[in-house]
Order: C-alpha cells, then sequence, then structure tokens
C-alpha cells in the first residue's frame, strides 16, 4: 500500500527550502513508493486544508530556487489568527492529517517551527522536521540550511562595501539580519575583513569601537567596516533586557504576566533603529564621516550555495530513510559527514548562540578583529 506523507515549509523562508522539499520527496517516491502532498503557507495550509499534490514534476528543476514552492507563513497551530481572532487551531489542524489519511508530517523550519511540531506531536501525529534558518540558531545540529548562502551574501556585501568605505574614508556599519543569535554577523563580519563585528551575545561599549576605528586612522588606515547584528546592545541595553526579563519570569498573576510582557516587547519594538542610532554616535564620536547599510531580507533571497544544496539534500534523503523506518517525533540533524536524529523534545524551545569561546571569536580577535567590548 502506498504511505502517504504531508509536508510543509514554514517561518522566515530561507535558500535551500526547494532543495529539500526536492530531496525528501524524490527520494521517499523513488526509493520508498511513498505519496507526498504539500500544505501551503505553512501550517496555516495544515489548518485550512490548503494542498498540492507533490507529483514527480513539481519536483524537478527546483534544486537551485530560492525560496518555497509550498509558501511559507509565521502561523502557530496553537495561536491561529483566523477572522481577525486568535484561536487554538490544533484540532483542525489534526482533523486535516487525519481526513488525508497521513502516516507523517514533515515540517521544514527553525526554532519556531520545532516548537509548534513538538505540540503535534504531543497531540499525537508522527511529526519529522529539519532545520532551516540562516541564523543557524537551532540547536542539535551543526549547521541549519540557509546559512551558508546568507553568510555568502553577507561576505560578498561587506566585501563590495571596503571600496566605497575605502573610496570615501567613511565608516560603514553593516546591519545583518540575527536578533538572538549572532553566527551570520560573525561568519560573514570574519569572512568579509570587518574590522568591528558586534553580536548579540557580546554587549558593546560604544567608547571602544570608537576607541578602535581612531587606532586604525592614526595607523593611517581611513576607512573602517563594523558587521552588526540586529540583536546586538550595548552594555546599557543588555542590562536593562536582562532586568525586563527577570521581571517577566518573576511576575505572578496574568495581569501582572502581560504586563512585563508588554515591556519586553516595547524595548525590542524601540531596540530595532538601534544600529541608525549607533552610526550616528560613532559619527559623533570620531568625527568620520559615515554610513549605515541594512541588507535585510537580500541575505534570505536566491539561489543556494552549493554547500546548502548538498546540506538540504543529504538531510532531506536521510528523512525519507527515516520516514521509511517510522521514526517520528524527531529532527534530522546534521552531524560531521553524517546525520542525526535527535528527539524534538532536545530541540524545542532552545537555540544555539555563539559559544564565547567559540573558535571563531578567538581566530578574529587574533588578527585584531575587535567586538566592541
Ligand atoms: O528567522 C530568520 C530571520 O531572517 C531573522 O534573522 C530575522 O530577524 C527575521 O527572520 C525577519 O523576519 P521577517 O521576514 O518575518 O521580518
Amino acid at each position: 500500500m502506498t504511505r502517504k506523507i504531508g509536508i510543509l515549509t514554514s517561518g522566515g523562508d530561507c535558500p535551500g527550502l526547494n532543495a529539500a522539499i526536492r530531496a525528501v520527496g524524490k527520494a521517499g517516491q523513488d526509493t520508498y513508493a511513498m505519496r507526498f502532498i504539500g500544505f501551503l503557507d505553512g501550517f496555516r495550509g495544515l489548518v485550512l486544508d490548503k494542498t498540492i499534490v507533490l507529483e514527480s514534476k513539481m519536483l524537478s528543476n527546483i534544486l537551485t530556487i530560492g525560496g518555497t514552492i509550498l509558501g511559507t507563513s509565521r502561523d502557530k497551530p496553537h495561536r491561529m489568527v483566523i477572522d481577525g481572532r486568535e484561536r487554538d487551531m490544533t484540532g483542525a489542524a489534526i482533523k486535516t492529517y487525519k481526513r488525508h489519511g497521513l502516516e507523517a508530517l514533515v515540517c521544514i523550519g527553525g526554532g519556531g517551527t520545532q516548537k509548534n511540531a513538538l505540540r503535534l506531536k504531543r497531540a499525537g501525529l508522527n511529526i519529522i522536521t529539519l532545520p532551516k534558518t540562516i541564523d543557524n540558531d537551532v540547536p542539535m545540529t551543526d549547521i541549519s540550511f540557509g546559512f551558508d548562502t546568507a553568510m555568502g551574501i553577507v561576505t560578498e556585501a561587506v566585501d563590495r562595501l571596503h571600496s566605497t568605505a575605502m573610496s570615501h574614508r567613511r565608516i560603514i556599519v553593516v546591519e545583518v539580519m540575527g536578533h538572538r543569535a549572532g553566527w551570520l554577523a560573525l561568519g560573514g563580519g570574519m569572512a568579509g575583513g570587518a574590522d568591528v563585528i558586534m553580536l548579540p551575545e557580546i554587549a558593546y561599549d560604544v567608547n571602544r569601537v570608537a576607541d578602535t576605528v581612531r587606532m586604525r586612522s592614526k595607523a593611517g588606515k581611513k576607512f573602517s567596516i563594523i558587521v552588526v547584528a540586529e540583536g546586538a546592545m550595548s552594555c546599557r541595553q543588555a542590562t536593562q533586557v536582562k532586568q525586563l526579563v527577570a521581571g517577566k519570569d518573576a511576575a505572578e498573576g496574568r495581569k501582572e504576566k502581560e504586563k512585563a510582557s508588554r515591556r519586553l516587547a516595547k524595548f525590542h519594538a524601540e531596540h530595532l533603529n538601534h544600529t541608525m542610532e549607533f552610526t550616528k554616535q560613532l559619527e559623533e564620536l570620531t568625527g568620520l564621516e559615515s554610513r549605515l547599510s541594512i541588507l535585510g531580507h537580500l541575505q534570505r533571497g536566491g539561489s543556494p550555495s552549493c554547500s546548502d544544496r548538498l546540506l538540504a539534500t543529504k538531510l532531506g534523503s536521510a528523512c525519507a530513510e527515516l520516514l521509511d523506518r517510522r521514526k517520528y517525533g524527531i529532527m534530522v540533524g546534521a552531524k560531521g559527514d553524517g546525520v542525526e536524529p535527535v528527539s524534538l523534545e532536545k530541540v524545542a524551545g532552545r537555540k544555539k548562540l555563539v559559544p564565547l569561546d567559540h573558535c571563531w571569536i578567538k581566530a578574529a580577535r587574533s588578527v585584531g578583529t575587535s567586538f566592541g567590548d
């Protein structure tokens, strides 16, 4: 009997999603005689039963294409806005799964997706996930697909910004994605030879950054490139956020908790513009003309790199094999040259941040890169 498997992509898109859909689908169809249906726009498609049948021809010619042929969204089944109201739609998701007679559901996504997947697993569905994100912050996997491509884009941007910074003798601040984890800023900044790299994991002092720029000027280097992760914080901001989080954890009662969460959300919303303020501050402190370049969604667009194509294909084909062996409730992690199935409980709700003693940080410091600390 043909086995029927569902597949969806959820969270922010990234290069390599189509390569993963192709790998799961082709290996599943050709090697294990499975049939696949795709749910559109992430978990919303599962809840609202919006599907397409993933026939062989749909899986051809998508390896190199960015984005996802299935569409994506950040919707969560347990808190989905339907007709303007937030509702728990877990029951509807389960009904769709059963209506299609699915044997399992493959969820491809980052941190939020892993959490939603665990909830569905606990609700009784057979789930396997694959880790994708340009942030590279999914735990229990060496790397996630999307990261290598985005790092290449950041590196190219930093390369290109060098010549214009040099010509105008300016400071160029480059804002890179990554709210909580600084992998992208670190990898792209190092590969592009940035002079200062600012990460969410290391609180910075703008005076230290200005010192680095001034020292470069004294040494005859009249320009500086500063790569900033969008979640990087000054020492004062980092202390503030720690206090707000502690306040939220300590809050008792629903009203108090909501109040504390709103205060934290307000802080994060205001923090969104911090790189512009930082750039102005740096200009004032150094007297050097400064410009800000925000790379934004460019980092998530376009064709996946060779490494991401290989990674997505490796993880996707291993996923089909694990489906065949009926190994559910797991994420297919990358481990060295191979893969490692990890239980969703060990993945969901956790983030892989940059360890302060990571070899990239050590190497960067040893070649004179400042982290603003
Ligand atoms: O989840 C990956 C990510 O690219 C983050 O680095 C970034 O902060 C966020 O998504 C942006 O999300 P959106 O596209 O929903 O604005």
